[in-house]
């Protein structure tokens, strides 16, 4: 059987249907033509440590006679329509063929290949005793979308280079090909400037009250070993650097860039978010600043394409500023006027523009509307155009709002769009986006996945979408991915998730691991960037919940549906001798009044353990591993009541997650909470 358009994770039933299975074996010999040398070694390392074999390598003169076991890597030969990055793959009792035009089809190929063994083949050491088949097929496999993206934000809290290096392992295997890397931002300049220095000496680095510096930034150096370890996995990096607005880091280390020069600090979210972090573009030295800038990202990254924000310019100075009226009045629309002098700029360098707003027509639209349709009215008047949805595209949102379903259903090119052939050549494909405001880099892969695996999928394209079977093979996919230690979220009931205090991650065993309420209209998620911030503001956010203080609290609206659950997930599964939950302030208010308390053994296998009396509830645990710890509400509560959640206690072998207990708290704590 040939199929064409596979999925992402090749379908078993499928491929079964042809008859027999080829077996690697301690014999099998990888096979390499001309130019398949660098591609064939990456396979072998993938294949090596869980099965032991040598697999050595054979020049196609090399082998005289068949041996037992042959995997054939050609780039020559392919059938015409495989095109840049389609491959030809045949499995045979004895025989793995695989073909391609070009190097990036053979690397999609093996990664296809890698899908069709069993899923401990992704293990980092031997697996004994495992049988290592693929069923035999024959797989003829083009993407329909040339632009396979994943929108990184070290701006807002940063990524380290090992980070990176594992988004593009976990990309490249899912066929993902573009990393657009939001490098600046109001929370922190990421890219080392030469020409600017203070750029990353001051606009790289916040101080949070205590004092305590978090940031950091990459090198010159560090961005060309990124390129180069992308590069051989096939994914192209997209710079970002933000303009007019988002500019406040770079504000900060050269204030006379504002109007104003009101930028005085580093912004961490989820304070100031904005507030008039735009650069004058009624002064000329912005202009060249831009130029000098960008003239070093180019020569950086060897990309045809530069991304320069254009979105949410509150242009909050501009109608005061001398130097913007007057440039006004000669040009009409400032905003757009700025864009397209930053555009030119860039294709004098050889580049081209992308933005999400404010872009002209020659640039790369990123479509960030929530349902998709100004991409495809964009599409329609000659943009090429990202799909880039609020609605499906944003992972950072939580799964309630963007479901594991509503990722899978977005076709970035669907039927009621209307577009004709020539409009669907222009819709490049689509960006996952990991907006990074609450997703510390720890967090990251929980929250991609497994949604990024639908998204994947839609974007290299399916000729018969089907949920239903999707989910089915990604249950299998998810064992691959855990044998690759990426750890996948909120997929099987795992709703949100945010960081904890490093205070907590530090003293506690690593137990807990995220916290998470559910709440009807909730978009976004709170959390804590590894630092404990103290009281004021952040004194009510969720990670006070299980900072083992009972002093702290965190305090939400509700619940106000019985649905609504406030969920703490493990780092890892673990037993435990006792849990407890204690809701309600000090003197007693805001308790929950009727709910109950769940543990879940995985994959939502919710068990109620006890029940709130007087806004506390507790039990001792069997021995079962849990993964995640929930308080759920049993009724509706009134319309604006407020719910505090003092703590989650979880108590093993005589330790405790309960670091301190106040002596107003042994004043006032119900009966049943004290010790
Ligand atoms: C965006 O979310 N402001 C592009
Ligand atoms: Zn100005």
């Amino acid at each position: 059987m040939r199929q064409k358009g596979i999925q992402i994770i090749p379908r078993p039933s499928h491929i079964e249907a042809q008859a027999g299975h080829f077996t690697l074996t301690p014999h099998t010999v990888i096979q390499l033509a001309p130019g398949t040398e660098s591609i064939g070694a990456t396979l072998a390392k993938h294949l090596r440590p869980a099965t032991g074999f040598p697999l050595p390598f054979a020049g196609t003169s090399s082998v005289t006679k068949a041996p037992e076991s042959v995997i054939e890597l050609r780039l020559s030969d392919a059938p015409p329509q495989t095109g840049d990055e389609g491959y030809f793959l045949q499995v045979r009792s004895n025989h793995i063929l695989l073909r391609a035009a070009k190097p990036a089809g053979l690397f999609y190929g093996c990664q296809t290949l890698r899908q069709l063994f069993p899923p401990a083949i992704e293990a980092s050491a031997r697996v004994a005793h495992a049988a290592w088949t693929a069923p035999a097929v024959t797989i003829e496999d083009t993407p329909q979308f040339v632009w396979r993206g994943v929108l990184l934000d070290p701006a807002r809290q940063f990524i380290s280079k090992q980070g990176l290096y594992k988004a593009i392992d976990w990309m490249a295997y899912h066929k993902l090909n573009r990393l657009h890397l939001h490098l600046t931002d109001v929370d922190g300049w990421r890219l080392e400037i030469k020409k600017y220095p203070r750029l990353t000496q001051v606009g790289a680095w916040a101080r949070l009250d205590g004092g305590l510096k978090i940031g950091g930034y990459y090198t010159q150096k560090d961005i060309r070993d990124i390129v180069a370890y992308a590069n051989e996995r096939f994914v192209m990096l997209i710079p970002e650097i933000e303009m007019p607005s988002h500019a406040g880091a770079a504000l900060v280390a050269y204030p006379e860039l504002n109007c104003f020069g009101t930028r005085t600090s580093i912004a961490q979210f989820p304070v100031d978010p904005l507030c008039g972090s735009e650069f004058c573009p009624g002064n000329d030295h912005v202009l060249e600043f831009i130029d000098g800038v960008l003239s070093e990202v180019a020569a950086l990254f060897p990309g045809p394409i530069i991304h320069i924000g254009g979105d949410e310019a509150e242009m909050r100075y501009w109608g005061e500023c001398p130097k913007c009226q007057a440039r006004q009045k000669k040009v009409g629309n400032l905003h757009d006027w700025f864009m397209d002098q930053v555009r030119d700029k860039l294709a004098a360098k050889g580049k081209r523009a992308m933005g999400w707003s404010g872009v002209t027509k020659g640039a790369v639209f990123t479509c960030w509307d929530n349902d998709g349709s100004g991409g495809w009215g964009a599409a329609k008047g000659g943009w090429d155009v990202v799909m880039a949805t609020g609605n499906h595209h944003y992972l950072n949102y939580n799964i309630e709002r963007t479901t594991l379903k509503t990722a899978y259903d977005f076709d970035p090119a669907p039927a009621r769009a209307a577009l004709s052939p020539e409009a669907r050549r222009h819709i490049l494909g689509f960006e996952a986006c990991l907006w990074g405001e609450m997703i510390p880099e720890n967090h990251l892969e929980s929250q991609a996945f497994p949604r990024i695996v639908a998204l994947a999928e839609r974007g290299w394209g399916v000729e018969r979408p089907d949920f239903e079977d999707f989910t089915e093979r990604l249950k299998i996919h998810v064992e691959r991915l855990a044998q690759m230690g990426i750890l996948t979220g909120p997929a099987y009931g795992y709703p949100i998730q945010t960081a904890l205090p490093g205070r907590i991650r530090n003293a506690m065993p690593s137990l807990i691991y995220s916290a998470s309420q559910n709440q009807n209209d909730e978009d976004w998620r709170w959390t804590l960037t590894g630092i404990d911030r103290g009281q004021g503001y952040d004194a009510i956010l969720p990670a006070q919940a299980f900072d083992g203080d009972l002093e702290t609290f965190h305090m939400s609206w509700g619940p106000r549906k019985d649905v609504d659950t406030f969920t703490v997930v493990l780092n890892k599964p673990d037993t435990f001798d006792r849990v407890k939950a204690i809701t309600g302030m000090a003197n007693g208010d805001h308790i929950l009044r009727e709910g109950v308390l769940e543990v879940s053994t995985g994959y939502g296998r919710w068990k109620e353990v006890a029940r709130f009396k007087k806004g506390v509830a507790e039990t001792k645990l069997d021995r079962s591993k849990i993964v995640s710890v929930r308080i759920r509400s049993t009724i509706n509560q009134p319309p604006n009541a407020l719910l505090a959640i003092r703590e989650i206690i979880l108590e093993k072998n005589g330790q405790s997650t309960l670091k301190t207990l106040s002596p107003v708290d042994r004043l006032h704590l119900p009966a049943a909470a004290s010790k």
